[in-house]
């Protein structure tokens, strides 16, 4: 895991009051990756972010009736398109107040609301009740946690015996640590993109296994998802984001001058993206 000192809880919820509407505008109601077959693909970055939240949802299993836990729901991009599309009952919860009643009005508008519930609040100090989840889901949010084992801990809590977990998540690759160029270059994503730490492949499995989850699959998407990052530079030029933004506040310009270190990052190997799917033993199993 590499660590960066000084990224507050304050910090990451002001990024989202602020950019929500930046993030809006330059990718829509998804506030993450695309996933794409491969180079040549023409599928629209909207679809190629569906595709993304409907792979991690089959490889999930998520069913008809599955009460789910979406961890960092952003505008509740996810939590919609599984409450209409699969017919689960999601909750949501976020630290941004703004992408709170987002999520709640989107719901509403898109005639899910009685299939959601979005809160504000920290899910790292939340006591949800336990065995209240069938499914703990988390696309691009572990990264901003401060305490990634206790937070596997708590989940392992959450879900009932046999429930599942589906994340995704922006990764140190395994030698960054050893490596100075790499360590350096996933410290500045880390600074940017207001990461306490990123974790690996292996420490995201370790942090599992240790909380009693069993790993059922890891799938390493980066090569299908570092297009995102060519786009959206290519997006905040074309419709002056980049002018805008220092206006506003200088932490969102910073943010968005390091699309390219994070481009230059998954390209040097130095990160990695992955998907992870796991479970809790059901009683019987132990
Ligand atoms: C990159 S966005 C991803 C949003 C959403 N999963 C999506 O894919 O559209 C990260 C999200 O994590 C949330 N988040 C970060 N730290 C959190 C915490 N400690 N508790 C709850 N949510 C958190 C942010 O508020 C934001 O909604």
């Amino acid at each position: 895991m590499i660590s960066a000192a000084g990224i507050t809880k304050r910090a990451i919820r002001s990024h989202y009051d602020l950019a929500t509407p930046f993030y809006r505008l330059l990718w829509g109601p998804h506030i993450h990756h695309g996933l794409w077959d491969d180079a040549d693909s023409v599928l629209a970055p909207r679809d190629a972010q569906v595709r993304l939240t409907d792979t991690l949802a089959d490889l999930g299993r998520l069913r008809p009736g599955d009460r789910v836990l979406d961890v960092g729901c952003g505008m509740g991009g996810s939590a919609i398109h599984l409450a209409s599309s699969r017919g689960c009952h999601v909750t949501g919860v976020t630290l941004s107040g703004l992408q709170r009643r987002w999520a709640g009005t989107a719901a509403w508008w898109q005639g899910v609301a009685a299939m959601t519930e979005f809160r504000r609040t920290d899910v790292e100090t939340e006591a949800f009740a336990p065995e209240s989840f069938d499914v703990v889901w988390s696309i691009e949010c572990t990264e901003h946690l401060a305490d990634k084992p206790r937070f596997f801990e708590h989940v392992a809590s959450w879900l009932r015996p046999g429930g599942r977990v589906a994340i995704c998540a922006w990764l140190a690759a395994e030698d960054a640590a050893a490596s100075p160029d790499k360590r350096s270059q996933v410290e500045q994503v880390c600074e940017a993109f207001l990461c306490p730490s990123l974790g690996s492949f292996s420490d995201y499995r370790g942090w599992m296994e240790r909380a009693g989850l069993i790993v059922d699959g890891t799938h390493d998407w980066t090569d299908r998802v570092a297009r995102t990052w060519e786009l959206c530079e290519s997006r905040v030029r074309a419709l002056g984001i980049h002018r805008l933004a220092p206006w506003i506040d200088p932490a969102q310009a910073l943010f968005i001058d390091h699309f390219s270190t994070l481009l230059g990052a998954y390209r040097s190997g130095a990160m990695q993206y992955g998907c992870f799917v796991a479970h809790r033993p059901s009683r019987a199993a132990g």
